[in-house]
């Protein structure tokens, strides 16, 4: 199947995107102007290319780690069960650590990784998230910061963003036109 042929609608371009994750990043250097131990941690696989862009233009000192976790297991639905496949390699504790995250929807993965890592201690612990959709919450989160608010009818790809694994690489984010079955 072609990647155009699913696509529904381009909700983000490229220019968009772009511009926004500027925006992220110049909040990212004034939230740690200050700091003097930053660890930027990646939430793999969906944040990869959004934490790519955003690095370009943070000018603060920082260490990256990632940490990897799976709960839609390629599907359209949170599972519920969020599972950690892969944990930070760096001690966090006493650092100023903020999470990047590609999106916030039943918050369940953030809420878990966030209370992980606050059990250990950190000097402070941000979120900051591309995508916020506050109306598919099944636990109640705030991220700190993010940069586009999505509807709950809305299923995104590209970017980052997956179905069934596939169509992370498009340099937008689309809603999907799923195939009649
Ligand atoms: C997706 C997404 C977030 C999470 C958000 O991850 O990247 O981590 O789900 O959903 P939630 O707020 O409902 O928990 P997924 O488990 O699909 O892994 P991926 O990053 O590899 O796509």
């Amino acid at each position: 199947m072609k990647i155009n042929n699913l696509i529904d609608k381009i909700l983000f371009d490229q220019n968009t995107l772009e511009k926004r994750i500027k925006e992220l990043s110049e909040w990212v250097n004034e939230q740690y102007k200050d700091s003097k131990e930053l660890i930027i941690i990646g939430l793999l696989k969906g944040s990869l290319p959004f934490l790519a862009q955003l690095i370009k233009t943070v000018e603060v000192d920082f260490i990256m780690d990632f940490m990897i976790t799976s709960s839609y297991e390629g599907t359209e639905k949170s599972s519920g069960n969020v599972k950690i496949v892969l944990d930070l390699a760096n001690n966090i504790e006493n650092k100023d650590v903020l999470i990047v995250e590609d999106i916030v929807d039943t918050a369940r993965t953030m809420t878990k990784v966030h209370s992980i890592l606050k059990s250990r201690n950190p000097k402070s612990l941000k979120v900051l998230t591309l995508l916020n959709k506050p109306s598919g919450r099944v636990v109640e989160f705030e991220p700190d910061k993010f940069g586009f608010e999505i509807q709950k009818n809305e299923f995104v790809v590209g970017f980052g963003f997956d179905w069934q694994e596939k169509m992370r690489q498009l340099p937008y984010i689309a809603t999907l036109k799923l195939p009649k079955k």
